[in-house]
């Protein structure tokens, strides 16, 4: 009698147990990836992560704090009724830079309008603000002015739920603000994310017939659904049999296109890609594959793979001692294609 009571309390507790196990399966391997199907919200949560950026309490007036000399802040409207900024940094060339410790009213204005310098937007990674990527900046100014800025809802811009399409349009917007103000050559510089973002601003510009002198790429990836499924958090999803169904293949559908190989197949102007080969984020593959498609479409591209004994990873390539020499080149190139066609450091199809 006792025996089979207890018996009955074990099968209990196991079919208990059981319903629950499989419940928790159901909500957490089949409730999570329903959710990114469905939000927009959540996908952008790993696309644009304009939560906790970093540095924390950024000071974007206070250019010291970041050891930087010569820069300005500023606030440029880039739609029609104001009610859309971007925080901009205006960043002198170094050697400017070492002209203005000796002026008092330096005129920054007047130094860009009229300056022997090239003019270099900066489209940054998406997991800082402007100043985060500061170091980068410095490698710049070397050759150029550099106008560093943040997309819509990063850093102290406009706070809006960004979008690709939007951040191409105040892109495009910030670059005609640009053009108004120099006659100086405009590059573009993209980090991750920001490479397809300049790509596509690029592409959009080109179509207006507004031309950018030359394009850089520093560790892109190919699609996002490809880079997307290197994250930690995708990878604990990625042996369901719904996973790509749900996770994956349903970012365009929530305007999450980045799709960095087809805007630098319309890219018309020269383009250098620059990878270190222990990228733990964005494997150097990607940039290999961007490489062979735009030299099999007769586009004018320069990889150059930075090796893994100087620990660039995804975001210290400014580190390497060759990449001056690199950029140097790659403005030479864009000026004059032709002469450059046989330049030993590059693999030029034209
Ligand atoms: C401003 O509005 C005009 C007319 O609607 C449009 O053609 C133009 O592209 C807009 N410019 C910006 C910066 O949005
Ligand atoms: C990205 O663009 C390429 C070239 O247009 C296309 O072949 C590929 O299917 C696209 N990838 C995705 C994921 O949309
Ligand atoms: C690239 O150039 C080669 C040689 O000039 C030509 O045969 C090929 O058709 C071109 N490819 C494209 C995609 O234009």
């Amino acid at each position: 009698m006792q025996i089979t009571q207890r018996w009955k309390k074990c099968i209990t507790i196991t079919v208990i147990l059981a319903i629950s196990l499989i419940l928790t399966f159901f909500l957490i391997f089949l409730g999570i990836p329903l959710s990114i199907l469905n939000s927009e919200k959540l996908q952008r949560h790993f696309v644009f992560p304009t939560h906790n950026l970093l540095p924390e309490n950024p000071d974007y007036e206070n250019f010291h704090k970041y050891n930087i000399y010569g820069g300005r802040n500023l606030y440029v409207y880039v739609n029609n009724d104001s009610s859309v900024y971007l925080g901009v940094w205006h960043l002198l060339p170094h050697v400017l830079a070492d002209e203005y410790l000796l002026y008092q009213n330096y005129d920054y204005e007047n130094s860009l309008a009229h300056s022997n310098f090239p003019v270099v937007m900066h489209f940054h990674a998406n997991g800082g603000n402007r100043i985060k990527f500061a170091n980068m900046y410095h490698v710049l100014r070397k050759f150029f002015h550099v106008i560093a800025f943040d997309y819509r809802g990063y850093g102290d811009s406009t706070s809006l739920r960004p979008t690709e399409i939007d951040i191409v349009q105040d892109s495009v917007n910030l670059y005609k603000w640009l053009r108004d103000q120099t006659e100086a050559d405009i590059y573009f510089w993209g980090h991750s994310v920001g490479a397809t973002l300049s790509a596509h601003t690029l592409i959009t510009l080109q179509q207006e017939k507004l031309p950018v002198k030359g394009l850089f790429l520093e560790a892109p990836f190919t699609t996002i659904q490809e880079q997307i499924q290197l994250n930690p958090f995708y990878k604990f999803f990625s042996w369901l049999p719904w996973y790509k169904y749900t996770m994956v293949d349903s970012l365009p559908e929530h305007g999450f296109v980045l799709n960095t190989t087809e805007y630098l197949l319309s890219v018309k102007c020269c383009i250098m890609i620059v990878h270190a080969k222990d990228d733990r984020n964005s494997p150097f593959r990607f940039s290999e594959e961007l490489y062979g498609l735009a030299q099999t479409c007769n586009k004018s591209v320069t990889l150059h793979l930075l090796p893994d004994h100087l620990r660039c990873g995804h975001y210290s390539i400014r580190k390497a001692p060759q990449l001056p020499e690199y950029i140097r080149n790659h403005i030479r190139f864009c000026r004059d294609p032709t002469r450059y066609l046989h330049h030993p450091h590059n693999k030029f199809i034209v």
